[in-house]
């Protein structure tokens, strides 16, 4: 039964989806917009860099295939990422947001990345 896989999938996707629908809580809204006013002025609304500011600096596609596998399964490390900044070549490329952002919402925006991946996937 080979397709079994693939029909566990697609379940596991109706399921997520109608579950997701349905929560519209206020979580979302503050993830959303701390997403907004975080990253999206490079990032974008929809995650791919390509807002003005986004090409401009050469913002990473995160619903991209490589960034999606790369931070799969690892939060903190987004939250490492989120919290710290990214410094290159001694340039701040993302501006660390400690001070700025709750370590629970790190954990959200790095959830909501991971959604950002999937919601590609399902176009
Ligand atoms: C000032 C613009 C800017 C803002 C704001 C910004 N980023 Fe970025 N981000 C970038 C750029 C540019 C890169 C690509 C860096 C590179 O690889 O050289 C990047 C890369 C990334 C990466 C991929 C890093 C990797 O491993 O290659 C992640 C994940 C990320 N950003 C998440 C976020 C999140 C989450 C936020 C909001 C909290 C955010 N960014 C806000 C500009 C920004």
């Amino acid at each position: 039964m080979k397709y079994l896989p693939i029909i566990i999938c697609a379940l596991a996707l109706c399921l997520g989806e109608t579950y997701a629908a349905e929560q519209d809580t206020d979580t979302d809204k503050k993830v959303l917009a701390a997403w907004e006013k975080n990253c999206a002025p490079c990032h974008g609304k929809n995650g791919k860099g390509t807002t003005t500011i986004g090409r401009k600096m050469k913002a990473a596609d995160l619903t991209s295939e490589k960034i999606q596998k790369k931070y799969k399964d690892k939060q903190e490390e987004i939250v490492k990422l989120i919290s710290e900044g990214l410094i290159k070549d001694k340039k701040v490329i993302m501006k660390p947001l400690k001070d700025k952002l709750e370590e629970e919402d790190m954990k959200e925006l790095a959830k909501y990345l991971e959604e950002l991946g999937k919601k590609k996937d399902e176009k």
